[in-house]
């Protein structure tokens, strides 16, 4: 309840101050960022790069993941998509594939692929978690390619001082002078060699406080370094430090967004500068994890981050926002239909038959939430598309959880099915995370 009425001043806050899109009766969804929800490619199927980051080349964005699998934890490949407006986005291939063995083949784990292009030499530079399946083996893998979307040639261990890096989370940056580094968790931060192929020089060590999901952004005279609390896929606060240098010395500054929120919900992945006019907007890139079914259900969560001398911030949760604008919108338009479906039962399902081209479906997570499978059924009950959404987040949230793709305009049966399954999983050490019931919890429905 709190969450709803915090979410209800918010709209009211952001209404005052007349910052926001309105988009009555129009469907805003074909140009916004949707926060938490699985995105749907070019081919029908929800864009699967976790962990990711974003290139620009030529107007074109770049989005690299973690290719996850709805079964298990095992590497599947690292993705890559395109878009021109950060919202469609095209699926390019598996930039990395499964290799026959060694540090990415079968049943090793891969996550948080970065890519740089190499000033120097043109070439494109992916570089990547491995690890065993018990994260007992970590290192960082090194992948080149001539061309963005690859396929990458997958070259072995990164090295330093002729060494793998026997370390687990990472993230890269490249600043303003083509120097790239690699971060790791913890606090470690590595120089790489001109050529990107080796890393050069330790440049931090330890950095005390050091976390988790490391990423990083240099604005004027400032560096700002993100981390995450240690909780596996769970979320929790994250929070950052700035330096003047990569050397340090780095202060610690606290969480960028309101705590409690553990995030909006989400763990740091990667800054990316967007390009709009003549400045740059830094943009939060987040996980929303859910394990074990991954690939249809992890989402993500986009936002903009207000940048304040050495204070970073993102004071509101925007669950839709046009980052054409970097407006939130806060009225969805369409028709809309309170709905009161909640079952924890296998079988239990929500049927709205509707007109239009798309549809939005409105509900509740919570500590408790479980999957549901959100199916739409053509006039002859065919089912024409169907995904997989997760209805549980450690801190209660009301909000948008399932945007169809667009269809032709025509008659439809739209169904929200308990599955009986809920996300849990169990970290290194053996502790349990995640949902213990089957909860699922529809409010309302829109239809455009
Ligand atoms: C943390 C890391 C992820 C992944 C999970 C596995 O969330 O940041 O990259 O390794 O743990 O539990």
């Amino acid at each position: 309840m709190r969450s709803v009425v915090k979410f209800a001043c918010l709209v009211i806050a952001c209404l005052a101050v007349s910052c926001v899109e309105r988009y009555k009766g129009v469907d805003p969804f074909s140009i916004s960022i949707v926060n938490g929800v699985p995105w749907i490619d070019d081919q029908g199927t929800p864009v699967n790069a976790h962990g990711a980051c974003i290139v620009e080349e030529n107007g074109v964005y770049y989005l690299f993941g973690e290719w996850k699998s709805d079964t298990t934890n095992a590497f599947p490949g690292f993705g890559c998509y395109s878009s021109s407006d950060l919202v469609n986005w095209k699926f390019e291939r598996v930039a990395l594939s499964l290799q026959k063995d060694g540090l990415l083949g079968p049943n090793r784990v891969g996550e948080r692929p970065k890519v740089m292009r190499c000033p120097q030499t043109g070439e494109y530079i992916m570089l990547a978690h491995t690890d065993d399946m018990r994260y007992k083996d970590p290192q960082v893998g090194l992948a080149v390619a001539d061309n963005i979307t690859g396929p990458y040639t997958f070259i072995g261990p990164l090295l330093y001082k002729g060494e793998p890096i026997r370390r687990w989370d990472m993230g890269t940056f490249q600043d303003h002078d083509g120097t790239g580094y690699l971060l790791m968790h913890h606090g470690d931060i590595y120089r790489l060699s001109p050529d990107y192929r080796t890393a050069e020089d330790k440049v931090l060590s330890g950095l005390k406080g050091g976390g988790e999901s490391p990423a990083m952004f240099h604005k004027d005279s400032l560096y700002y370094l993100f981390a995450s609390n240690l909780t596996s896929w769970e979320r929790n606060d994250n929070y950052y430090f700035t330096a003047p240098s990569i050397e340090g010395p780095w202060t610690r500054q606290g969480l960028f967004c309101p705590e409690g929120t553990l995030t909006y919900n989400s763990q740091s992945t990667f800054i990316f500068p967007l390009h709009r006019g003549d400045s740059i907007v830094y943009m939060y890139m987040g996980d929303r994890w859910s394990y074990p079914h991954q690939a249809s259900s992890a989402t993500y969560v986009w936002l903009p981050l207000l940048v304040d001398g050495s204070k970073l911030s993102i004071p509101e949760y925007w669950p839709v926002w046009n980052p054409q604008t970097l407006k939130p919108v806060t009225e969805l338009g369409g028709e809309s239909t309170k709905v009161a479906f909640r079952s924890d039962k296998k079988g239990d399902k929500l049927v709205f038959p509707f007109k239009g081209k798309r549809v939005a479906v409105i509900g509740h997570t919570f500590h408790n939430g479980g999957y549901a499978v959100v199916r739409i059924l053509d006039a002859e009950g065919t089912s024409i598309y169907s995904n997989m959404i997760d209805f549980y987040s450690k801190v209660a949230e009301n909000g948008i959880r399932f945007v169809s793709p667009l269809l032709s305009e025509g008659e439809y049966t739209l169904e929200v099915e308990c599955i009986g399954e809920h996300p849990h999983w169990y970290n290194k050490r053996g502790d349990y995370f995640g949902s213990r019931e089957d909860w699922v919890q529809v409010n309302e429905i829109r239809i455009y």
